[in-house]
C-alpha cells in the first residue's frame, strides 16, 4: 500500500513529515545543546578551547555520517523518510564543520591569519581538513532547489557525490590528528566504507 505524500513510512508509527522532521531537527540539536549546557555550568573540563573544539569535530564527523546513513537505510529497510530529511541531515552536518571551524579560527587562534595559514601549509591533517571544508560549504551553498535547476540535476547530483571525498578526508583528518589511540578514528572510518560498500553493492545489483 502506498503511503500518503503527507506522512512518512516509518514502520509502526505512520507521522506527519513536519513531525519527523522536527523530531530529526531536536535529535541532531541535542549535542550543541549538551555543549551550550556543559559550557554554563563548568562542564568543559581545564582546557575548555580544546574541549569544545575536538567536542564540534567529533559531530561535525557523525553527522556527516548520519546524514550519509539516509540512503543505506533505504536500502537495506526500505526506510524512506531519512532520505526525505537528508537536506536537512547535511545542513546539521555543515553547522556542526562551521562551528568547529569557527572555534579554530576565532577563539583557539584569534584571527592570527599568518598562524592558520601555517597551519593549513604544514600540517598534514588541517590541510585534509581544510579541504573537507570547502566541500562540504560548496554543497551546503548548493542544497537549495534553485541551485538544482541552475545546475541541472545530473551535474548537481555528480556535485553532491563528493560527500563521500570529504566525509573520507573528515575521517583522514581524525586520524592524522591522533597519535596514539587509533580505536575511535578507525570506527568511525568503518562506518564510513560500510555506508560506502552497501551503496556500491545496490548499485552494482541493480536491474538493468
Ligand atoms: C569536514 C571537516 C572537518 C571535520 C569532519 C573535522 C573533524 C575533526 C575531528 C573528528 C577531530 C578530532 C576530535 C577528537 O579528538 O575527539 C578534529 C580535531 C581538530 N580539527 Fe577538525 N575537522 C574538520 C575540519 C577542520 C579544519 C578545516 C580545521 C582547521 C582549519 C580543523 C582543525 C582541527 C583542530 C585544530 C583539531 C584539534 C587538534 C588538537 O586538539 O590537537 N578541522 N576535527
Amino acid at each position: 500500500m502506498n503511503t500518503p505524500a503527507t506522512t512518512l513510512n516509518m514502520a509502526l508509527f505512520p507521522l506527519p513529515y513536519r513531525v519527523v522532521w522536527w523530531l530529526v531537527f531536536a535529535v541532531l540539536s541535542m549535542p550543541l545543546a549538551w555543549l551550550v549546557n556543559l559550557g554554563l555550568n563548568d562542564g568543559l573540563g581545564a582546557n575548555p578551547i580544546e574541549f569544545i573544539n575536538r567536542f564540534l569535530g567529533d559531530w561535525a564527523l557523525r553527522m556527516i555520517l548520519v546524514s550519509l546513513a539516509a540512503t543505506p537505510l533505504k536500502i537495506l529497510f526500505g526506510w524512506r523518510w531519512p532520505v526525505r530529511v537528508r537536506r536537512m541531515l547535511g545542513l546539521w552536518a555543515f553547522t556542526y564543520v562551521a562551528l568547529h571551524i569557527t572555534n579554530y579560527v576565532v577563539v583557539d587562534n584569534f584571527f592570527a591569519w599568518d598562524d592558520i595559514w601555517k597551519d593549513i601549509v604544514k600540517r598534514n591533517f588541517i590541510t585534509v581538513g581544510m579541504v573537507a571544508f570547502t566541500i562540504i560549504t560548496s554543497l551546503a551553498a548548493t542544497s537549495w532547489n534553485g541551485a538544482i535547476k541552475r545546475m541541472g540535476s545530473k551535474s548537481w547530483r555528480r556535485l553532491h557525490k563528493l560527500v563521500y571525498v570529504a566525509a573520507a578526508l573528515g575521517s583522514l583528518h581524525y586520524i592524522w590528528m591522533v597519535k596514539a589511540d587509533l580505536l575511535l578514528p578507525l570506527v568511525h572510518s568503518t562506518i564510513l566504507a560500510v555506508l560506502l560498500a552497501i551503496r556500491v553493492y545496490a548499485h552494482i545489483t541493480r536491474p538493468a
